[in-house]
C-alpha cells in the first residue's frame, strides 16, 4: 500500500507540486549558471582577439579593468556592478583592433589632425562590434560608445554630459587616462605615481566625474591603485604562441572577475616597448 494512500488527494497534489516546482527551480539555475559561462567564454575569446592583434592593447585594457574595478569598489558598487564596469574596461578599445585604424596606432609619429579624427571613430566602431552581445550586456556597448565623453560636454562621439554619461565609463575613463599617463605612450615618457594622480585632479569637473575624481585620489585608495600597477603582468603567452592544443575539456572561465589576479612571468610595470597610440 503507497504511503500517501491515508492522505488527500490536494495534498499529495501539492506535495508533487512543491517537487516539482523545486527541480525546476534547480534546473533554471543551473541553465543560467551555464549560460553566464558560456558567456564569459564568448568575451574570453574576444580578448584573446585583441591579444593576438596588438598585445599593448590587451595589456592597457587589463591594467585598467584593475583600476576600474577598484574605483568601482569603493564607490560602493554592487557585485553586479563591478563585474558591468570590468567588461566595459576589458573592452573599450575594442574598436581600435578594426583595420581601418591599425596603422594609424602603430606609427611611430605624432598623429595628424585626420588621423586623431580617424581615431576619435573607435568608440563607435568598438560599440558596433559588441552589438551582437547588445541584448545580453546592454551596459557594455553603451559603456564602450561613452568612454571619451567628457563630464563638461565636450566629449565624443555624442557630446553627453555629466551623469548623462553612464557611471560605468566615467569610471573607465579615469582609469583609462591615469593608465596611458602612467604607463606612458611610445612617443611620451611614463608619469610618475604623483604627476600622473595630478593630471587626473585637473581633469576634474571638465574631463572626469568631480566626485570620481575625489575618491580616486582618496590616500587608500591611491595605495590600492599603486599596489595594483606595481603587481600588474602583462599575458604572458598570447593566443598565437600558444602551443597548446585546443581541449575540449579544458574548464569554462570563471564568470567573476576572471582578469583580475595577474599572470606571473618576467615582465614588470614598467613601459613594454612600443605601445600603441592611444
Ligand atoms: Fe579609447
Amino acid at each position: 500500500m503507497s504511503r500517501f494512500s491515508d492522505l488527500p488527494h490536494a495534498r499529495i497534489a501539492t506535495a508533487i507540486a512543491g517537487v516539482a516546482s523545486g527541480i525546476a527551480i534547480i534546473r533554471a539555475r543551473q541553465s543560467r549558471q551555464r549560460m553566464e559561462r558560456f558567456a564569459a567564454a564568448t568575451l574570453e575569446t574576444l580578448l584573446n582577439a585583441i591579444d593576438a592583434n596588438d598585445r599593448d592593447t590587451g595589456a592597457h585594457v587589463r591594467r585598467v579593468a584593475n583600476y576600474a574595478l577598484i574605483l568601482a569598489e569603493e564607490a560602493g558598487l554592487d557585485d553586479r556592478a563591478c563585474r558591468s564596469v570590468e567588461r566595459v574596461a576589458l573592452f573599450h578599445d575594442i574598436g581600435k583592433i578594426h583595420e581601418a585604424l591599425f596603422d594609424i596606432i602603430h606609427e611611430n609619429t605624432t598623429l595628424t589632425p585626420a588621423e586623431r579624427r580617424e581615431i576619435d571613430t573607435h568608440p563607435r566602431r568598438g560599440a558596433a562590434v559588441l552589438s551582437p552581445v547588445a541584448k545580453f550586456y546592454p551596459d557594455l556597448s553603451e559603456g564602450v560608445l561613452a568612454h571619451h565623453e567628457r563630464w563638461d560636454g565636450t566629449g565624443y562621439p555624442r557630446r553627453l554630459r555629466g551623469e548623462r554619461i553612464p557611471l560605468a565609463a566615467r569610471i573607465v575613463a579615469i582609469a583609462d587616462s591615469f593608465d596611458v599617463v602612467s604607463h606612458g605612450r611610445r612617443y611620451q615618457r611614463s608619469m610618475s605615481m604623483s604627476a600622473a594622480a595630478e593630471a587626473i585632479a585637473r581633469g576634474r569637473g571638465t574631463q572626469f566625474d568631480p566626485a570620481l575624481v575625489d575618491l580616486f585620489l582618496l590616500p587608500p585608495v591611491l595605495d590600492r591603485i599603486r599596489e595594483a600597477k606595481r603587481l600588474f603582468r602583462a599575458p604572458r603567452i598570447p593566443p598565437s604562441e600558444d602551443r597548446r592544443e585546443p581541449a575540449a575539456d579544458r574548464d569554462a572561465p570563471d564568470v567573476r572577475f576572471r582578469w583580475r589576479s595577474p599572470v606571473p612571468n618576467d615582465g614588470g610595470d614598467a613601459p613594454a616597448s612600443g605601445p600603441a597610440r592611444r
